[in-house]
């Protein structure tokens, strides 16, 4: 089967849906949403993720290895906090999130040196932007040189240069992340397809969500627009990031860019019926 290796981050997401002040807590940060949803795709999964060596990091290797995943390659350090995230959710399922990192910024050469063989063993690898950003940068350059798969979700918007990327890179980002990144924010397609085509000046294949609209991909000069199926929305967390272990699940079976794309919006409309960034069970 073939192995994804998901580096990434992972929180403890404090949940507060319109109207609650006392919040509910779900397994959260990218990484873990991405590794979670992969392997409930049918993935061979390998998270490799860092917390602190406390009852948020405790949760969330319990909670992973109850998914199957394994947490060797969890890192618990002492002396440092898990990262969470504040999660206000409007009545419309929105989520309006504030990342408190912690333990996701403390990638070093330690994590460099572990990461490398894995690296090596895996077929696709799957980055996001909640961990130091030189790591993924370099991570990405070395995926590249070995010829991996990667699918570079370009979240949270943090301020950077993005690389040229490789052919076998494909770039997936959210309409705010593109309005982040092109000063273009994609309201309707026209605009979306702008937006697209100036990443694809960096990338050969792009990918932006659009949420209940689906999504728009650029690849090799052309332009799509995948439809999502209509949904009863609860939440829109983490819907992104069921659409990129959707897509690397569905191109490491050979599907089309378009196919596999498609997939995804499934996927991803299908996380949003559930509240939690990764409560969807039903992918
Ligand atoms: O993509 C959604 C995730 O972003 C949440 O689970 C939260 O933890 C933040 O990392």
């Amino acid at each position: 089967m073939c192995k994804i290796l998901v580096a990434g981050s992972l929180c403890v997401d404090y949940y507060y849906p319109a109207g609650r002040d006392i919040p509910l807590i779900f397994p959260g940060g990218k990484g873990g949403n991405q590794a979670v949803a992969a392997k409930r795709l049918g993935a061979d999964v390998w998270l490799f993720a860092v917390v602190g060596a406390d009852e948020g990091g405790a949760f969330l290797l319990q909670h992973l290895k109850k998914e199957g995943i394994s947490t060797d390659t969890v890192f618990q350090k002492p002396h440092l906090n898990t990262g969470y995230c504040l999660i206000r959710l409007s009545a419309d399922g929105e989520g309006n999130i504030q990342g408190y990192p912690g333990a996701n910024l403390h990638w070093g050469q330690a994590e460099w040196e572990k990461v490398l063989p894995l690296l090596k063993k895996a077929d696709c690898l799957l980055l996001q932007l909640e961990i130091p950003l030189p790591f993924v940068w370099k991570l990405l350059h070395a995926a590249e040189a070995l010829g991996k798969m990667v699918i570079l979700n370009l979240g949270p918007p943090r301020r950077t240069e993005l690389p040229q990327l490789g052919e076998k890179t494909f770039l997936v980002l959210n309409a705010q992340e593109a309005g982040f990144h092109t000063q273009i924010f994609p309201e309707d397609f026209a605009s979306a397809k702008k937006a697209a085509s100036i990443l694809r000046k960096k990338a050969h294949h792009v990918v932006i969500t659009l949420g209940s609209r689906g999504a728009l991909l650029a690849t090799e000069g052309d332009y799509w627009h995948l439809e999502a199926p209509k949904k009863e929305v609860v939440d829109t967390t983490g819907a992104g990031d069921a659409f990129c272990a959707a897509l690397a699940v569905a191109l490491l079976r050979e599907e089309t860019l378009q196919e596999a794309a498609s997939f995804a919006c499934r996927a991803a409309a299908e996380a949003t019926t559930v509240l939690g960034a990764q409560g969807s069970t039903n992918l």
